[in-house]
């Protein structure tokens, strides 16, 4: 039987340089898509998949992200006096139960495979989830709970997988397939940003469940590695290995926040989505539009 995912990682340690100047001071992922910090939106998929165990992977400047979770007696006090139930229920929603969240800091950026392997002593020897703040997916079920669910089916490693044009499969992890089984491919191996010749339009975006074998690969890498240490790598030696490793199609809308067009068009996505503002943003786009129109 498939050992169940209960705890999962997120690496928020790096530079987050595409985003300055306001990460020098603030982490990305508290920049906020409407009023939700991304950490938020990472957290609610995590725990609607059943996630109990929250590993944040943080490194100097992050102080914001952990003070986040901290529960703000004052201000809910504040708001029980004022009668503000609804915003009070709103903070309630945000607090994590007491030792659920646990931080480990990676000292150097030297990558999301060696941000992983930071974590290896509180992963332990069970299969575990590693979240992308960056990558924020609007899909029902959430995008990590229809991964659970497919891993409990098949086992190995699975990371999800998404469709991309053939003129964008450079920027992205490229998987090659093994055999397709529909929602469910079998992954023969994973290219990273291939200049040519990629081996399908498959990509890998920022959710994964892996087997505890990938610490055992990411700490052969950390030996051997000069520049930044690469999770794909090491997935890709689960497969040499003679391990498998899936890719899920998962079903929802995937924006990459960690751009600056992406973090924009996520904004958008998600105001039109708000029920208490729809109304008034897709009059103002519409407008916006229009007016850039007449003008050219
Ligand atoms: P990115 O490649 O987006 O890098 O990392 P970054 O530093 O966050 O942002 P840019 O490219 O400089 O703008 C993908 C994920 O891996 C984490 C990041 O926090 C992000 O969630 N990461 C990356 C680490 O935790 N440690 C690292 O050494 C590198």
């Amino acid at each position: 039987m498939v050992q169940k995912v209960t705890k999962a990682v997120f690496p928020v340690a790096g530079l987050g340089t595409r985003f300055l100047p306001a990460t020098k001071s603030i982490p990305k992922e508290m920049m906020t898509l409407v009023d939700r910090p991304l950490i938020q939106y990472a957290i609610d998929e995590a725990r609607a998949a059943g996630i109990e165990e929250f590993i944040f992977v943080t490194s100097r400047g992050k102080g914001a992200l952990e003070d986040y979770f901290d529960h703000a007696h004052e201000l809910e006090n504040t708001l029980r006096k004022a009668g503000k139930d609804d915003l009070l229920e709103l903070l309630r929603q945000t607090n994590m139960e007491s030792g659920a969240i646990a931080y480990i800091r990676q000292h150097k950026a030297m990558g999301l495979g060696h941000a992983v392997w930071c974590a290896r002593r509180l992963i332990g020897d069970e299969p575990f989830a590693v979240v992308l703040t960056d990558d924020v997916v609007l899909g029902e079920p959430p995008c990590l709970q229809q991964m659970i669910e497919a891993h409990a089916e098949t086992g190995g490693s699975m990371v999800a997988a998404m469709e991309v044009p053939a003129d964008k499969t450079s920027a992205y992890g490229i998987i090659d397939v093994a055999e397709d089984m529909g929602a469910i491919v079998k992954v023969a191996g994973m290219v990273e940003k291939p200049k040519q010749n990629p081996p399908s339009n498959l990509a890998v975006i920022g959710r994964y469940i892996l087997a505890p074998t990938v610490l055992n690969n990411l700490n052969k890498l950390k030996q051997g590695a000069g520049g930044e240490i690469q999770l794909t790598d090491a997935i890709a030696d689960e497969i040499r290995e003679g391990r498998e490793v899936f890719g899920l199609r998962f079903r929802g809308q995937r924006y990459d926040c960690g751009s600056k067009a992406g973090f924009l068009q996520a904004t958008v996505a998600f105001g039109l989505n708000r029920e208490d503002l729809k109304d008034e943003f897709a009059d103002y786009l519409h407008d916006m539009l229009a007016m850039q129109k007449a003008a050219e």
